[in-house]
């Protein structure tokens, strides 16, 4: 090293650029990008979707009536053991997922559109 230059010295503690990337939802549209946002675990699809301005619509917020009903495109959106009214086993193998209930867990691609 010549003088006048600086060694890049990395902490072993530091974070790798791997781990700084946060996971993100995106919101679709079809082909089309309505937003996207980081994911903070624990929040619903629908708290997410308020947080990058989308408003999905609403009624029940317990999994019952099925409003809130969106297509899963891309990652995981955990379902409860036991299926709430809102969903069946059709309408999850279409990708279906209900925003006032599912958490995202990370990278996620949502269709607002229901999956029928
Ligand atoms: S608002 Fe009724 S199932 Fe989500």
């Amino acid at each position: 090293m010549s003088a006048g230059t600086k060694a890049l010295v990395l902490d072993d503690d530091a974070p790798s650029l791997s781990n700084t990337t946060s996971p993100v939802i995106r919101f679709l549209k079809g082909a089309h990008l309505l937003g996207q946002c980081a994911v903070n675990p624990g929040e619903t699809i629908v708290e997410h979707a308020e947080a990058c301005g989308i408003r999905l619509p609403t009624n029940c917020t317990s999994g019952t009536c099925g409003t809130c009903m969106v297509s899963l495109i891309l990652g995981e959106v955990p379902l409860p053991e036991e299926l709430p009214p809102g969903l069946d086993d059709f309408l999850v193998g279409e990708g279906a997922r209900l925003g006032c209930i599912g958490r995202p867990r990370g990278d996620v691609d949502i269709d607002i559109r229901p999956p029928i």
